[in-house]
């Protein structure tokens, strides 16, 4: 197994491992310390049928089941979700920068993104190192930000947020929990900044517009170039991010192109 960094930020290809095949202890091992160190793996070249791509994604710990967004699942895989742009759409699937279902209380470790068809041009996605977003902050401000906690929310439709909404059917609730500002990752102890422009709405305590100026402000300091790798995705090529320390946004710049991909996401 050769792995091959992308950039100074974040990402790095992993070479001479077959994703489809049974792998062993050590192999996974090693995945998961270059995705501890690296942030985001990158296997090219893969050809994965749903279970296997399961199979995979079991060795990292249990599967999230995505109750919230269900009709996004793959037929017959309540595990898949089901990543798509067709030809006629104009919106891509979590268009702006966020780490995924930071609404949820226990947000995931992990998504693992199969490509099964790319444009031929377009549909990069970006990813971001929230550690170097922690770490390149003065230290009075980390001081400030490790004493705030923030909202995060998501509206969802009602019947799908589970039996503590009480929305009506057809309807949106909003679903939401609150997170440190900054986040000590369980595995490496290092900390990151842990708020998004999709799903953090204000700081705990305070209101929108109060919250808006430092948030901002966060959002841009987050995603700033040095922070960040841009992928770019052929047929095969599948990703595995730490959502614990990452952020994500794909490119909506392929527009009567179709996009395809299948993710499935690991719980922490
Ligand atoms: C996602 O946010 O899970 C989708 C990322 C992508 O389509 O590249």
């Amino acid at each position: 197994m050769e792995v091959r960094p992308l950039t100074g930020a974040l990402g790095a290809e992993i070479y001479g491992v077959d994703l489809a095949a049974p792998l062993d202890d050590p192999t996974i091992a090693a995945i998961r310390s270059a995705l501890l160190e690296h942030l985001l793996v990158v296997f090219r070249d893969q050809r994965l049928t749903p279970a296997q791509h399961a199979d995979f994604a079991r060795r990292f710990g249990p599967l999230h089941t995505f109750a919230y967004t269900a009709a996004r699942a793959l037929p017959g895989y309540p595990e898949v979700l089901r990543v798509v742009k067709e030809k006629e759409d104009r919106k891509v699937f979590g268009e702006l920068w966020h780490a995924d279902v930071t609404f949820l209380e226990r947000p995931v470790l992990g998504s693992i993104l199969h490509a099964i068809e790319t444009p031929a041009t377009g549909g990069d996605t970006l990813f971001a190192n929230m550690y170097l977003a922690y770490e390149s902050l003065s230290d009075g401000m980390k001081a400030l930000l490790e004493r705030l906690t923030a909202v995060h929310e998501s509206e969802v439709r009602a019947e799908n947020a589970g039996p503590a909404a009480n929305g009506t059917p057809g309807g949106f609730v909003t679903m939401g929990t609150e997170h440190p500002v900054v986040r000590t990752h369980p595995e490496t102890g290092r900390k990151s900044l842990f708020v998004n422009r999709t799903y953090t709405t204000r700081f705990s305590g305070m209101t929108v517009s109060e919250s808006r100026p430092l948030l901002e402000f966060l959002f841009e300091h987050a995603t700033q170039p040095e922070f960040i790798t841009r992928l770019r995705w052929g047929p095969g090529t599948v990703t595995f991010w730490d959502n614990r320390c990452t952020q994500h946004r794909p490119l909506n710049d392929y527009h009567g192109q179709r996009r395809e991909m299948h993710r499935i996401t690991i719980a922490d």
